[in-house]
């Protein structure tokens, strides 16, 4: 390759970059991608992302390692990164082992071996320092200033999608840590198991939707969803709601109208994720035959989204006790989904939970996670995001 098509070639690589890291909103998807692209670009074996956490003054990343990821924390001031971070000025180190800061540790931990590195801090637009980028083990030869001058550029395009996709998480975190309080409030009244009963919901219809091979986001609002499934039952009175014995004809057909009062809270919004909410919490009780309510919808008039909840609702409300009835074995709940498919169950979504049916009874011999109350947030919380 001659100069002039290596630099184009570079070039080509930079617009595909720019382009590339713009779109992605996930912030793990989003660092993936970085590292890819960024490894290529500066023809190295290894490109780690080390974003700042301020709480604890501590960079970390996650690093391939075997199969999976492992998260890395390095205090600010520590080795390469910890310095870079510190002072806001690249290194470059053509023979890390040789170098007084370079930190080991981390090939320790990943078997990696680290021989020549190149970093470079984050920042964003306000010149803040938000981690640092660093590529390790140059195919040919030490980084050059070049290289230096390329990750520079790299870098400030990263910084900037990699803060929108951090904004892009907070909010929807605090999105959904709202959606999960409303829920929760609204159904508090009925059972103090609430809080695990929905996150069950939300567990299980997520691992039923994913079964089924739907696509991830619809997955993803499933999951967030169905824990509004029963809203609507902030509307019926504690006479009916909380009535420790069987509900009269006349108390039943109150009852049912908790979901024409769900969908009524949820309809109409502008979000995808309380439109699938909506159409959960209008067809949850519709039943396969056409036997349900309230609108005695059949097959496939039932949205997808409410065959599934239904499922994973009713399981759980057998195996759970009730004010009006104890609790059941998950394997006689089992035995109860299995006759009513075909009957009050889509027979696609029971045989999605029959196979998923030994990832369920995992989650439901978890411990009350009452800190946990929220999915996906605690865990957030822990990766620094
Ligand atoms: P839930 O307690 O969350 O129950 C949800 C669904 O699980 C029920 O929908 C039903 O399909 C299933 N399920 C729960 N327990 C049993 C059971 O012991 N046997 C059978 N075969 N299925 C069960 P459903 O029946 O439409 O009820 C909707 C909601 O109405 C219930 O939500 C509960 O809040 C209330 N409800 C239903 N029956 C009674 C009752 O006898 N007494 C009281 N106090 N509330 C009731
Ligand atoms: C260091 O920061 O000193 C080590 C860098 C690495 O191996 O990733
Ligand atoms: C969210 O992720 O919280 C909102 C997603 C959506 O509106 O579809
Ligand atoms: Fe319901």
């Amino acid at each position: 390759m001659t100069r002039a098509e290596e630099l184009e070639n570079r070039l080509g690589l930079l617009v595909k970059f720019g382009g590339l890291v713009t779109k992605e909103t996930n912030l793990n998807k989003l660092l993936d991608l970085i590292a890819k692209q960024v490894e290529e670009i500066l023809s190295s074996e290894r490109c780690s992302i080390f974003l700042l956490e301020a709480s604890t003054n501590e960079l970390w990343s996650k690093i391939a390692h075997g199969i999976g990821q492992t998260e890395i924390r390095v205090p600010v001031g520590r080795g390469i990164v910890g310095q870079v971070a510190l002072t806001g000025a690249p290194l470059n180190i053509s023979d890390a082992y040789a170098s007084e800061k370079f930190n080991p540790e981390i090939d320790r931990i990943t078997r990696f071996k680290t021989k020549s590195i190149l970093a470079v801090p984050l920042k964003n637009v306000n010149g803040n320092i938000i981690g640092v980028f660093e590529v390790l083990n140059k195919r040919h030869g030490p980084f050059n200033e070049e290289d230096e001058g390329i990750l520079q550029l790299l870098s400030s395009l990263a910084a900037s999608a990699i803060e929108n996709a951090q904004l892009y998480e907070t909010i929807s975190q605090s999105q959904l840590e709202t959606i999960y309080r409303l829920a929760i409030t609204a159904e508090y009244r009925d059972q103090h198991d609430t809080a695990i009963h929905l996150r069950h919901i939300s567990e299980y219809s997520a691992m039923i939707a994913s079964s089924l091979g739907l696509a991830e986001k619809q997955v993803e609002n499933i999951k967030y969803a169905s824990p509004l499934h029963d809203i609507g039952k902030v509307a019926i009175a504690d006479a009916i709601l909380l009535k420790p014995a069987k509900l009269t004809a006349e108390e039943f057909e109150e009852m049912k109208k908790h979901t024409l009062y769900g969908a009524k809270i949820l309809c109409n919004a502008q979000s995808n994720l309380l439109q699938v909410a909506c159409k959960i919490a209008a067809s949850h009780h519709e039943k396969f035959d056409g036997t349900g309510y309230p609108n005695k919808l059949k097959g496939g008039q039932i949205p997808l989204e409410a065959r599934i909840v239904s499922v994973a609702d009713v399981f759980d409300a057998l195996c759970m006790p009730r004010v009006y009835k104890p609790s059941w074995e998950p394997e006689k709940a089992k035995e109860y989904i299995l006759e009513e498919s075909s009957k009050s169950f889509d027979p696609q979504v029971v045989k999605a939970f029959i196979d998923i049916y030994p990832d369920i009874l995992e989650i439901q011999r978890q411990p009350d996670p009452r800190s946990t109350i929220i999915p996906g947030i605690h865990k957030n919380l822990k990766s620094g995001t």
